[in-house]
């Protein structure tokens, strides 16, 4: 941690240049910064490409073996620590930097979630969290974390902080309720929202005896995931709101990097000066949404984050996905990109993969993958190298065994169960 101090120490020289701040020994110790559009990790650029794995905190996904923490009606476990660890090495495997996860960060409302309920703190949610952070840290990636959600799924969201403020609402009934703007305008919900991550980022990893604060392995912290206004598409999430969470982001978390998390990039909010990148989401992967996403960035000199595309190509039509990653590589906008999603086996069954039917569940080395699955992700990983390495690899290039289960990096005698 000793970087991380002399970071901050010399971010106040005005005379310290922005290559001797991060001249860290460790390099999993250097923060990564901003230079105009450009992120930084020790100086030189770097892109955050990955998936999207939004299991890692908590799943939705697989029923644990009798006595385990369960909440039936979410149908909210735990993931095991082989399952994480195995998620890190995948993305290894395929030349990521980076993994965008929602559970590492939001995680409100039910008996298994670090705030269960308001105010109240379950220590027990933060081991898989600890865990997850510790083994990206193990790994050198990095993770950008939603602190939100702009729906009701199991991991939590905005509807619960409404609801604790007493407004009963719910996403089924509610979605188009002008009475939802109050998780931004009312000025308890943002005090019980601030309280919530202030909670979470203090929380001390004893694999690593920093906090999500002060661990530059979570790069970014995204205000939520998609949020929006009671219209669809409406990109209603006050400008007003973003500027007071970002600054209050970097006020208790003052070297990440904040995300607008707002479900496209809303032209009110280019001028936000706590935001460092802005994002959209993409199904299907369209080229034109994309550039006209990087021409409003531009007009900020701000970087991009492409948070969530369809990596899986629609029945017919031509592939989407080269000239979507040419797109990508090619502008000076793009901080990175993160596909929509990862799974991978139900560790410590190495025999089997946990299914999500979402349509976009990628599954690397799974032997029921076809053909045409397996040149994607062969495509997506000679995208991650070229833009983690700056390397052109063959677009047949063999993926590369990731083997199960896999030994856990720096954990002394940990049982990956
Ligand atoms: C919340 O609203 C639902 C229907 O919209 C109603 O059934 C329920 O009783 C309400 N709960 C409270 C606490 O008011
Ligand atoms: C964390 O701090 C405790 C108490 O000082 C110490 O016993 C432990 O070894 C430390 N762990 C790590 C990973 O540094």
């Amino acid at each position: 941690m000793k970087c991380l101090q002399l970071l901050l120490a010399a971010s106040v020289l005005a005379s310290a240049t922005p290559q001797k701040r991060a001249n860290c020994k460790d390099i999993r110790d250097a923060p990564i910064t901003r230079d105009g559009p450009t992120l930084l990790l020790n100086g030189k650029p770097w892109k955050a490409v990955g998936p999207n794995v939004y299991w890692l905190g908590l799943d939705e996904n697989v029923t644990p073996p009798p006595g385990e923490p369960y909440y039936a009606p979410l149908k909210a476990s735990y993931p095991t620590k082989g399952r994480i660890t195995e998620a890190m090495a995948v993305v290894k495997a395929m030349g990521g930097t980076s993994i965008r996860a929602h559970t590492l960060g939001v995680s409100t409302g039910n008996p298994l979630s670090v705030m269960p309920e308001l105010g109240k703190v379950n220590e027990k949610a933060f081991e898989t969290i600890d865990w997850a952070v510790y083994q990206a840290r193990e790994f050198g990636l990095r993770l950008m974390v939603p602190l939100t959600d702009n729906y009701d799924y199991y991991h939590g969201g905005k509807y619960n902080f409404l609801r604790w403020a007493g407004f009963n609402l719910t996403q089924a009934k509610d979605a188009n309720n002008p009475q939802i703007q109050q998780f931004y305008t009312d000025q308890t919900i943002v005090a019980s929202f601030k309280d919530y991550i202030e909670k979470l980022v203090t929380h001390v990893n004893p694999y690593t005896n920093l906090t999500y604060a002060e661990d530059p392995t979570i790069w970014a912290y995204e205000t939520g995931n998609e949020l929006l206004g009671p219209v669809w598409g409406d990109m209603n999430c006050p400008a007003t709101w973003v500027a007071d969470v970002g600054k209050f982001v970097k006020t208790v978390a003052p070297n990440k990097l904040f995300v607008d998390g707002t479900y496209g990039v809303n032209k009110e909010h280019l001028g936000i000066q706590e935001v460092d990148v802005f994002s959209n989401h993409y199904y299907p992967a369209s080229l034109q949404k994309l550039r006209s996403d990087l021409d409003l960035v531009a007009s900020v000199n701000k970087p991009y984050f492409a948070g969530e595309y369809d990596w899986n190509l629609p029945a017919v039509g031509a592939d989407p996905l080269p000239a979507w990653f040419k797109e990508l590589e090619t502008s000076k906008y793009v901080a990175g990109d993160a596909f929509w999603s990862q799974f991978g086996r139900n560790i410590p069954n190495c025999n089997e993969f946990v299914q999500h039917a979402d349509g976009f569940t990628l599954h690397y080395g799974d032997p029921a993958n076809s053909a045409t699955v397996d040149s994607r992700v062969k495509l997506i990983r000679k995208h991650f190298i070229k833009e983690s390495q700056g390397v052109d690899i063959a677009a047949d290039a063999e993926l590369p065994v990731v083997p199960c289960p896999v030994p856990a990096p720096g954990a002394k005698g940990e049982g990956l169960t």
